[in-house]
């Protein structure tokens, strides 16, 4: 059985993209399971660069794509993307679908994020304002619109009815104005009816796929640690973005997962408010973001940038059952005389191996310092090909996180990987 995940093994924008770029030729289905418009990766699409939100990258090659009922969706965006992609001769009508399960980010759940977000000040979560956190917080609450309702003038009239009222007192208490329920009406049935017959019973092409050994790849979006169970809890996302949310938001049960890789980028960053150990506050932190050009692809925002968190990346390893990690943007590293690794934490006076209940804020990162590296490895295409240093750095994270690391980004360009091979293969 065939099937792989891809999950962000940090705090999101690990270079999924890329990876899965590299693996989806290799699969007959790609399927995004969680989050909605809040992921964002860029793709390049005939020399154009073009950022997508919610349609898989796997659009470009052959095979089926699956946004399933795990995932919120913004039909706005969705149609967007739909048009970019098949204005530059992509093909979405025949490959793409999205389930009638999934629940429907709507204007009430984007006002909202922002207008809580501007009340929080300084304790905001520094949310991407794509609505996420209130359209799960109505799935949940068993309020949702989902995209199948999109189908039904009266079923989405008294649901949109309902979900508005809902929605009121909390808008207004916040000053702000509760969207009229028409024009909503009119533009989200005129959406439903664009997709058409795209809007469908997803799971029910997930369990073909493995009924029939297809090879499945699972693609997740944001990272473990801003997992709704396993992150850095409140400063999260509101979504499972763990391996195992690829079983309930698609479709399928666990013993039909074969393989996890984690995404890990070289180094940390981060992007929104929330506790980050590793956190560098000085000029290497701002080399590492403008070497690695470290700005958020959907909100542009710049990412906080620190050293590989190896206590992260172990829990990360434990609650995904990786089977492998993807190590990217290990280029970013070069010229940096000493590479750190923190091995653990610190709290009053205590060592700490796993993330503490709630005060990761105040953990102080023990630190191991390793050698670094001054070659330009954008040309290594196998392991041992890097320098000495850089092969001691990899094989220290594993030692660390218990996990092996395969696939090795060296470089932005898709060839500029080492140890590429068959992710379905053994
Ligand atoms: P939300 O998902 O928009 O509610 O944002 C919650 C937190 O997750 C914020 O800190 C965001 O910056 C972060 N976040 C959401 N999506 C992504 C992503 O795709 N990459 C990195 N961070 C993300």
């Amino acid at each position: 059985m065939p099937a792989l995940v891809i999950v962000g093994a940090q705090w999101g924008d690990e270079g999924k993209g890329k990876v899965v770029d590299i693996y989806t030729p290799y699969a007959d289905l790609v399927v995004r399971y969680a989050g909605g418009a809040n992921a964002g990766h860029t793709l390049v699409v005939k020399g154009e660069k073009l950022i997508l939100h919610l349609i898989p990258s796997g659009i470009l090659h052959n095979g089926q794509c699956v946004i399933a009922q795990g995932t919120v969706l913004d039909p706005e965006v969705l149609l967007r993307e739909i048009d970019q992609l098949e204005a530059r001769g992509v093909d979405c009508k025949a490959r793409l679908k999205v389930s009638d399960r999934a629940h429907v980010v709507l204007p009430q759940h984007k006002l909202i994020d922002g207008l809580r977000e501007a009340a929080k000040g300084d304790d905001a979560i520094g949310t991407t304002k794509r609505g996420i956190g209130p359209t799960y917080e109505d799935k949940v609450g068993r309020r949702g619109i989902r995209m199948g309702d999109l189908r039904s003038r009266a079923r989405l009239e008294s649901k949109l009815a309902a979900n508005l009222a809902a929605w009121k007192p909390e808008i207004e208490a916040h000053g702000g104005e509760l969207p009229a329920i028409e024009p909503i009406l009119e533009a989200y049935l005129a959406m439903g009816a664009r997709l058409g017959d795209a809007i469908c019973d997803t799971a029910q092409i997930v369990g073909d796929a493995v009924d029939k050994d297809l090879r499945i790849l699972l693609e997740g979006a944001q990272g473990t640690m801003l997992d709704i169970d396993h992150g850095t809890y409140p400063f999260v996302t509101s979504s499972n973005a763990v391996a195992g949310g690829a079983c309930a938001g698609a479709g399928m049960g666990p013993t039909a997962i074969s393989h996890v890789v984690g995404i890990a980028k070289a180094y940390a960053t981060r992007v929104g408010g929330g506790p980050f150990p590793t956190e560098l506050n000085d000029a290497t932190g701002q080399r590492l973001r403008d070497v690695g050009v470290e700005y958020g692809s959907t909100t542009g925002r710049p990412r906080r940038c620190g050293w590989m968190d190896a206590v992260a990346l172990r829990q990360a390893v434990r609650v995904n059952g990786m089977t492998e990690i993807a190590l990217t943007k290990l280029d970013v590293l070069r010229g940096l005389d000493e590479l750190k690794i923190c091995v653990a934490y610190e709290l009053d006076g205590e060592r700490l191996i796993a993330p503490p209940y709630d005060d990761l804020e105040r953990v102080t990162a023990v630190y191991e310092s390793w050698p670094g590296f001054s070659e330009d490895i954008s040309g290594c295409r196998v392991r041992a090909d890097l320098p000495e240093t850089a092969q001691r750095y990899i094989a220290r994270i594993e030692e660390l996180v218990g996990c092996k690391i395969g696939i090795i980004s060296v470089g932005p360009d898709r060839e500029a990987t080492a140890d590429v091979s068959n992710p379905f293969a053994g």
